[in-house]
C-alpha cells in the first residue's frame, strides 16, 4: 500500500499542475494604485526562438492593445491611446510592466505570441492573467464631535481616505488600564471618488465609558483586504480621555519654531540697535530690561515685533 501511494501521489500532483498551468486558471497579478503592475507571459522559449521571428502583444478584455513587439522592434501603431507611454517590455522574463496602474486597470489581460513561419504567423503561446489593484487607506483619524466633556461618554468620528478595495470593517477600540478591550461599532459612511474610484470611509459613534474608569485609550480600527489574500488592519493614533486635562494639542510645525527663532534674533539685534540709539539720546535702557526681553524670546514675539518695527522705521525716517 505504501508503495502504491508513493507512485500515485506525484501522478495526481502532475495532473493538478497541468490543469492549473494549461490556462484554465488565470495567473494572478497584484499592484498598488499609481504604481507599476506586472503582466506576465510565462513563455519558456524552449526552441530558443529569436525575437526577430516573433510577434508578441498584450491585449485587455476589450481587445485593446497595450503593447506590441513586432519581429524584433516595438510597434506602436496598434497600441490603444489609453496605454500609450504607460508600458515597458522586460525581455528577460517576458513580462509587460504597466506603469501608474489605475483602479480602472483591474481585469483580465492576454499575452499572445505568434511565430513567423514560411506560411505566415502561427500562434504558439497564450497566457491570461488577472490584475487586481489595491490602495492603502490613510491612517484613520479620530475627531471629537463636541467639546462637552461628559463623564459618561463621548461622541467620536473617525475617518480614513483613498483606499481600495472597500474597507471590510471599521470600529472604535477601547483599551483599559487593566488591559480589557471593548469594541464599538457605529454609523459607517462610504463614498467613492468618481475619477480614481478610491473610497473614503468614516464612522460616527457615541462611545460610553464604563463606570469608574479613570483612564481609557481609544483607537479607531480599519480592516481591509490586502495583497496575497491577507487582511490588513490600520490603527489610528491613540485618543486619550483625560477629563480634567485639556486634549493633547498638535505639535507646532517646525517652521513656526524656526520663524520664532529668527524673529528672536532679529529682536535682539533690534533691541541692541535701539538701546544704542537711546543711549545716544541719553535715554538709557537698563541692562535688566534687555535681559528680560531676551528671556521672553519665545513668548509674545509677534506683539513685540509689531511694536518695535514701526518704531525703528520712524527712527530711520528721522535719520534721513
Ligand atoms: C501618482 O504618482 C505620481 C508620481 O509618480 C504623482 O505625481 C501623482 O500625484 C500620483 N497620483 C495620485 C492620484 O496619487
Ligand atoms: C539561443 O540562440 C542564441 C542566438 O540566437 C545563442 O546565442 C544562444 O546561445 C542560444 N541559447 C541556447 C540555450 O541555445
Ligand atoms: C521580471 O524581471 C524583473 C527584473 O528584471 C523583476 O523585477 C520582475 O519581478 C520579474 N517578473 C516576473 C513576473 O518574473
Ligand atoms: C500598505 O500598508 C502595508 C501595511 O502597513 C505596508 O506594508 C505597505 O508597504 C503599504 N503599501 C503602500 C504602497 O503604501
Ligand atoms: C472645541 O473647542 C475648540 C477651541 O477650544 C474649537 O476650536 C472647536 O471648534 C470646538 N469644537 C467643537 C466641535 O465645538
Ligand atoms: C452625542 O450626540 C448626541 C446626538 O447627536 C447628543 O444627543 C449627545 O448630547 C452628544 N453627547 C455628547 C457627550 O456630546
Ligand atoms: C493611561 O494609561 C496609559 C497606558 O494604558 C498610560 O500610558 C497613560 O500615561 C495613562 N494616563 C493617565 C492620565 O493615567
Ligand atoms: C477591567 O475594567 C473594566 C471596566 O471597569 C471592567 O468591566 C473589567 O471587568 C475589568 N477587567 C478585569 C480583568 O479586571
Ligand atoms: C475623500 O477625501 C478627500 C480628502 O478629504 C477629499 O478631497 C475627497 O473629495 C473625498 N472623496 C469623496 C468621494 O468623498
Ligand atoms: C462623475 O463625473 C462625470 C463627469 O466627470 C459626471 O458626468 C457624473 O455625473 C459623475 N458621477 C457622480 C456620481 O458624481
Amino acid at each position: 500500500m505504501g508503495t502504491g501511494d508513493s507512485t500515485m501521489g506525484p501522478g495526481i500532483i502532475l495532473v493538478l499542475m497541468t490543469l492549473l498551468y494549461s490556462g484554465a486558471a488565470y495567473l494572478k497579478s497584484e499592484a498598488y494604485f499609481n504604481e507599476t503592475a506586472e503582466l506576465p507571459c510565462q513563455f519558456l522559449n524552449s526552441q530558443n526562438l529569436s525575437l526577430n521571428e516573433l510577434v508578441i502583444f498584450w491585449q485587455d478584455q476589450k481587445k485593446l492593445v497595450l503593447y506590441e513587439f513586432f519581429l524584433g522592434k516595438e510597434n506602436l501603431n496598434n497600441v490603444d491611446p489609453k496605454y500609450m507611454h504607460r508600458t515597458s517590455f522586460d525581455q528577460s522574463n517576458w513580462t509587460l510592466r504597466l506603469h501608474r496602474a489605475q483602479i480602472k486597470d483591474k481585469g483580465i489581460y492576454q499575452c499572445i505570441i505568434h511565430h513567423k513561419s514560411p506560411t505566415g504567423l502561427v500562434s504558439i503561446h497564450q497566457k491570461d492573467s488577472e490584475l487586481s489593484l489595491f490602495a492603502n487607506f490613510t491612517e484613520p483619524e479620530i475627531v471629537q464631535m463636541s467639546n462637552v466633556t461628559g463623564n459618561s461618554g463621548i461622541n467620536l468620528t473617525c475617518s480614513s481616505e483613498q483606499g481600495y478595495p472597500k474597507a471590510t470593517k471599521m470600529y472604535f477600540l477601547l483599551k483599559f488600564e487593566n488591559s480589557t478591550e471593548l469594541e464599538y461599532d457605529g454609523v459607517i459612511q462610504t463614498s467613492q471618488d468618481n475619477g480614481t474610484e478610491l473610497y473614503n470611509i468614516s464612522i460616527s459613534s457615541y462611545v460610553p465609558y464604563p463606570d469608574g474608569m479613570s483612564n481609557v485609550t481609544i483607537f479607531c480600527v480599519l480592516k481591509m483586504k490586502a495583497m496575497k489574500s491577507r487582511e490588513w488592519e490600520f490603527l489610528s493614533k491613540p485618543f486619550y480621555r483625560v477629563p480634567s486635562h485639556p486634549l493633547p494639542v498638535a505639535h507646532q510645525p517646525s517652521w513656526i519654531t524656526a520663524a520664532s527663532l529668527i524673529t528672536g534674533i532679529f529682536l535682539c539685534g533690534m533691541t541692541y540697535f535701539l538701546w544704542k540709539k537711546k543711549k545716544k539720546q541719553r535715554a538709557v535702557l537698563s541692562n535688566k530690561e534687555t535681559t528680560r526681553m531676551e528671556k521672553e524670546k519665545n513668548e509674545g514675539i509677534e506683539e513685540r515685533v509689531k511694536i518695535h518695527v514701526p518704531e525703528s522705521n520712524d527712527k530711520e525716517v528721522q535719520y534721513t
